[in-house]
């Protein structure tokens, strides 16, 4: 009898030993990775090769879960979920960060102010990048990258040829005090809606108009439910991706120094691939003859920079003066040519 109880006791205790020898194994750690975007986008497209980097070079200890589209959280739930660790990983556009409290990143937001992608990486890329990314760690977050995306169009279900063309319509806006000021400069009514909620809105006529660039009015059908388009480059989308602090400095370093590495070759890849994808998508909604897309004169560009330069000055304060004026000399440090 004992004999067996005995057997039946060793018997126990050699089948749980596989498992004690695989709760030794380190756990997977999972990076929720949320945002707005379609998935084929220069920020969908940055995730995924992300995702592919991290797990590859971390021996598929790290395990990185994308959730595009909104279908997790919307603009200003998404930093608020990163905050709370709900997720770990976002790609906001560089103004919504203006939510963070960190109201320095609501410059890229300024009309006119960046000419070019050159003139941007020589922002994003330089010394003042860097340091609108380390204001953010006293809010609890740590900025990892500038992804971009690209310049803005202007659209509306009328032709938007010269800045009186805004009087009046209703235009949605991201979360952002400049670009509030930019379209009431322009005569416009500005609503802040989140993306996800734009195509709607324009279909019903709950508004009248939109910004973004070709990539986002593209895969989001904008482009289906306004006449016209302005192909203004007035301003810039981009992002910088941005992950919850306690979670990436609990990360084990030699873990973290892999997700460095992979940020690094996700963000030349996003890079690279956002200009041709805008070009692609400006030429889909071309063909598609579902929107008149209008290349402004030298004297319409004229006429919105001469409309919208207050917006600099009067905003110049809420962003930081000194800021501009470090944007300025680093445009300036070198003369850039392409767009
Ligand atoms: C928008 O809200 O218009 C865009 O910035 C969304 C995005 O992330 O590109």
């Amino acid at each position: 009898m004992r004999s067996t109880a005995l057997l039946a006791i060793l018997i126990a205790a050699l089948l749980l030993l596989p498992r004690w020898g695989a709760s030794a194994t380190p756990r997977q750690i999972v990076i929720q990775f949320s945002h707005v975007t379609a998935a084929h986008t220069p920020k969908g497209m940055g995730a995924e090769r992300f995702k592919q980097l991290a797990e590859q070079r971390t021996g598929h200890r790290v395990k990185v879960e994308i959730y595009p589209n909104s279908q997790l959280y919307k603009d200003s739930e998404e930093l608020q979920a990163l905050y709370l660790g709900s997720v770990q990983m976002l790609a906001p556009s560089l103004g919504k960060l203006g939510l963070t409290g960190v109201h320095g990143f609501e410059v890229f937001d300024l009309p006119y102010l960046i000419p070019d992608r050159r003139a941007l990486e020589r922002v994003t890329d330089g010394p003042v990048g860097r340091a609108l990314l380390k204001r953010l760690e006293p809010h609890g977050f740590v900025g990892l990258a500038y992804w971009e995306n690209g310049f803005k169009l202007m659209s509306a279900n009328r032709p938007l040829r010269m800045p009186q063309d805004f009087r009046g319509l209703k235009f949605r806006i991201q979360s952002s005090k400049i670009l509030d000021a930019q379209m009431r400069q322009l005569g416009a009514i500005p609503q802040v809606l989140a993306f996800s909620e734009i195509y709607q809105a324009l279909q019903t006529g709950m508004i009248d108009g939109s910004e973004n660039t070709a990539s986002n009015m593209f895969t989001q059908k904008h482009f289906e439910v306004q006449s016209h388009a302005t192909l203004s480059h007035h301003g810039y989308i981009g992002y910088a991706v941005i992950v919850n602090k306690r979670f990436w400095e609990q990360l084990p370093p030699d873990i973290r120094a892999e997700l460095e590495s992979a940020m690094r070759d996700a963000t030349l890849y996003v890079n690279a691939v956002a200009r041709e994808q805008n070009e692609a998508a400006l030429a889909a909604m071309k063909a598609s003859g579902q929107i008149d897309i209008h290349v402004p004169t030298a004297r319409e560009r004229a006429a919105w920079a001469e409309a919208l330069r207050p917006v600099q000055d009067e905003m110049a304060e809420r962003v930081g003066s000194d800021l501009v004026a470090d944007i300025r000399a680093a445009i300036a440090s070198e003369t850039s040519d392409a767009h």
